[in-house]
C-alpha cells in the first residue's frame, strides 16, 4: 500500500475544501488567480494533487470565471461549490458547507487554493494533530520570513489561541509584531462549523466574512481551538502577487530538480533547468542548464539534453539533443543526434541513430532509421525509409495553399542538395535525385532524376 492510499484510509471521514472563489486581484490579471501557472501548470492542479492524496472527497469551491477553471478539471466536476458573490473566506466555507453534510463526514480541511507548495505530508500531519487534539477548531500557523501579509495568531499567556486578526485589521503594535501567523488551512469538527460559520459578521475592513473569524467565535463559545505552529515553511506560503508567483515557482523548481539529483539525474548548472511535474526523467541521463523540459515529456537512460533546449512532451529514449534545439510533441529513437539549432514539431518520429542537423525542421515525419537531414532543410508530412540522405537546403513543398500533402522516400535514396520535392510525390528506394532539382513527379526505384535547366556556358558580351 503507498503512502497516499494510507493517508486516505485513516482520514475517511475528513472532507477537503478548497477555497479558490476569488479573482486574485493583486495578481493583476485578468485569469482566475487558481489558473496562474508554475511550470505551466495550473496553481490549483498542486493543490488538488497533493491534498487527494489526503482526502478522498474534495469540494473546489469557485466564483469568478468558474466555467475556466471547471473546463481545467473536469474529473472534479460533481464537486465544484459555487460561490457566486466573493463575500469572504468564511462565506466560501459556509458554501460547501451543505454538499458536505449530504455525506458521513465528521471534520473538514480547508485550505485556501493559492499554496501549490503545500504536500500531502504536511497536510496529513496537521490533520493527524487536530484529530488526536479532539479540538473542534484547528489551525495551521507558521513563522514565515515576512509574517506582514498574514492573519496574526494572538494567544493569551498561557498560550491559549484567542483569535486570529488580518494584517488589514491590525491596530496594536503588539499585534504587528507577532510571528506566529495564519497558514490558511483549518480542521474543524462538522458538528460544530455550521454553526460557527452561520454566526460571521463582515465587521472588519474589507467588510468580508472572514473564515478566520471562527477561532474567535469557538473560543466564546467554549470550543477549544489549536493551532499548530509549523515554523518557517516557504512551502506554506500563499501567492497573492506576481513576484509571490516566481519565487514560488522557483523554489518548485528548485525542490523538482533536487528530486532528480537525489535519483541520478545528471543535471549541471542546476539553477537553470526547469522540468514540469509531469515529465518522467530516468537516471542517467544528463541535462544542461539552461533548459526547459515541459509538460509529459518522458527522457529514458542515455538522453543528454544540451543548453538552451525546450523540451515539450516529448519521448527521448537515449538520444543526444544538442544545444539551441527546439523540441514539441516528437518522439526520438536511441542513438538519434538532434540539432544543435534543429526544430522537431509535434508527429516527428526518429527511428534509432537518426540524425538532424542544424537549421532543420520536421514536422509530422517518420525519418527512419540511420537516416541523416543534416543541414538547412523543411521535412514535413513525409515518411523517409532507412538510411535516406536528404542534401542540405531540401524542401517538401507539402502545402498547395489548400491542402497538405504526403512525401514519401523510400530507403537508401539519396536527394541532392537544394531539392524542392512538391508533395503528394515519391521517391523510390535507392534512387538519386540531382542538386537544384525541383521534383514534381514520382522518382521510380533506383533510378537517377534530374529536373533543372541545363547549364549553358556562353561567350560573355563585351
Ligand atoms: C488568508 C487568511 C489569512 C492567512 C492567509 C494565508 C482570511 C480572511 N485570511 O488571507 O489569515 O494568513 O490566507 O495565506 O481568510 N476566496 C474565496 N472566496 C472569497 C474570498 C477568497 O474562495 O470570497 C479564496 C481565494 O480565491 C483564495 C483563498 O480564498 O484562494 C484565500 O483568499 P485570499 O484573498 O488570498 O486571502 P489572504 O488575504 O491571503
Ligand atoms: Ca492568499
Amino acid at each position: 500500500m503507498d503512502s497516499s492510499s494510507f493517508y486516505k484510509d485513516r482520514f475517511s471521514r475528513v472532507a477537503g475544501i478548497v477555497l479558490a472563489a476569488g479573482k486574485g486581484t493583486r495578481m493583476q490579471s485578468e485569469t482566475p488567480k487558481v489558473l496562474q501557472t508554475l511550470l505551466d501548470v495550473p496553481m490549483l492542479w498542486y493543490v488538488l494533487s497533493e491534498l487527494s492524496r489526503v482526502c478522498q472527497t474534495i469540494y473546489p469551491v469557485l466564483g469568478y470565471m468558474h466555467e475556466q477553471v471547471e473546463a481545467a478539471f473536469p474529473q472534479y466536476k460533481d464537486y465544484f461549490v459555487h460561490q457566486a458573490e466573493q463575500k469572504g473566506t468564511g462565506h466560501a466555507v459556509d458554501c460547501a458547507l451543505s454538499e458536505v453534510q449530504k455525506d458521513d463526514f465528521s471534520h473538514i480541511l480547508v485550505l485556501n487554493g493559492d499554496t501549490p507548495l503545500i504536500t500531502a505530508e504536511v497536510l496529513a500531519e496537521f490533520v493527524d494533530k487536530g484529530l488526536s487534539s479532539g479540538a473542534p477548531v484547528s489551525v495551521l500557523s507558521m513563522e514565515p520570513e515576512s509574517a506582514k501579509p498574514y492573519g496574526r495568531i494572538v494567544r493569551f499567556a498561557d498560550g491559549g489561541v484567542d483569535r486570529i486578526v488580518e494584517a488589514g485589521d491590525i491596530e496594536d503594535p503588539q499585534v504587528q509584531r507577532i510571528k506566529e501567523v495564519n497558514s490558511g488551512i483549518y480542521l474543524l469538527r462538522l458538528d460544530v462549523a455550521g454553526t460557527l460559520l452561520s454566526s460571521l459578521d463582515a465587521d472588519n475592513r474589507q467588510s468580508e466574512y472572514y473564515l478566520t473569524q471562527v477561532v474567535e467565535l469557538a473560543r466564546k463559545a467554549e470550543h477549544p481551538v489549536r493551532a499548530f505552529n509549523f515554523g518557517n515553511r516557504p512551502d506554506l506560503l500563499g501567492i497573492n502577487t506576481v513576484s509571490e508567483l516566481c519565487l514560488q515557482e522557483d523554489l518548485l523548481r528548485s525542490r523538482i530538480v533536487h528530486e532528480l539529483l537525489d535519483k541520478g539525474v545528471i543535471i549541471r548548472n542546476p539553477g537553470s533547468v526547469s522540468i514540469s511535474p509531469f515529465a518522467q526523467i530516468e537516471p542517467g541521463v544528463e541535462i544542461c542548464g539552461p533548459a526547459r523540459i515541459i509538460g509529459k515529456t518522458h527522457l529514458k537512460k542515455g538522453t543528454l539534453i544540451e543548453s538552451n533546449t525546450v523540451i515539450e512532451d516529448c519521448s527521448i529514449r537515449g538520444a543526444a539533443i544538442r544545444s539551441f534545439s527546439h523540441l514539441s510533441g516528437a518522439i526520438v529513437e536511441r542513438d538519434c543526434r538532434v540539432g544543435p539549432f534543429a526544430r522537431l514539431r509535434p508527429g516527428t518520429f526518429m527511428s534509432s541513430s537518426a540524425r538532424v542537423g542544424n537549421f532543420v525542421e520536421i514536422k509530422k515525419s517518420v525519418i527512419g532509421r540511420g537516416s541523416k537531414v543534416n543541414h538547412l532543410s523543411y521535412v514535413g508530412d513525409s515518411e523517409l525509409g532507412q538510411e535516406v540522405n536528404i542534401g542540405a537546403g531540401t524542401i517538401t513543398c507539402n502545402y498547395d495553399g489548400r491542402n497538405k500533402h504526403k512525401t514519401e522516400i523510400g530507403d537508401k535514396a539519396f536527394v541532392g542538395s537544394n531539392t524542392a520535392l512538391v508533395a503528394p510525390v515519391s521517391v523510390g528506394a535507392g534512387s538519386l535525385v540531382g542538386a537544384g532539382s525541383t521534383i514534381t513527379r514520382d522518382v521510380p526505384a533506383n533510378s537517377l532524376s534530374v529536373a533543372r535547366a541545363k547549364q549553358k556556358n556562353l561567350e560573355r558580351k563585351k
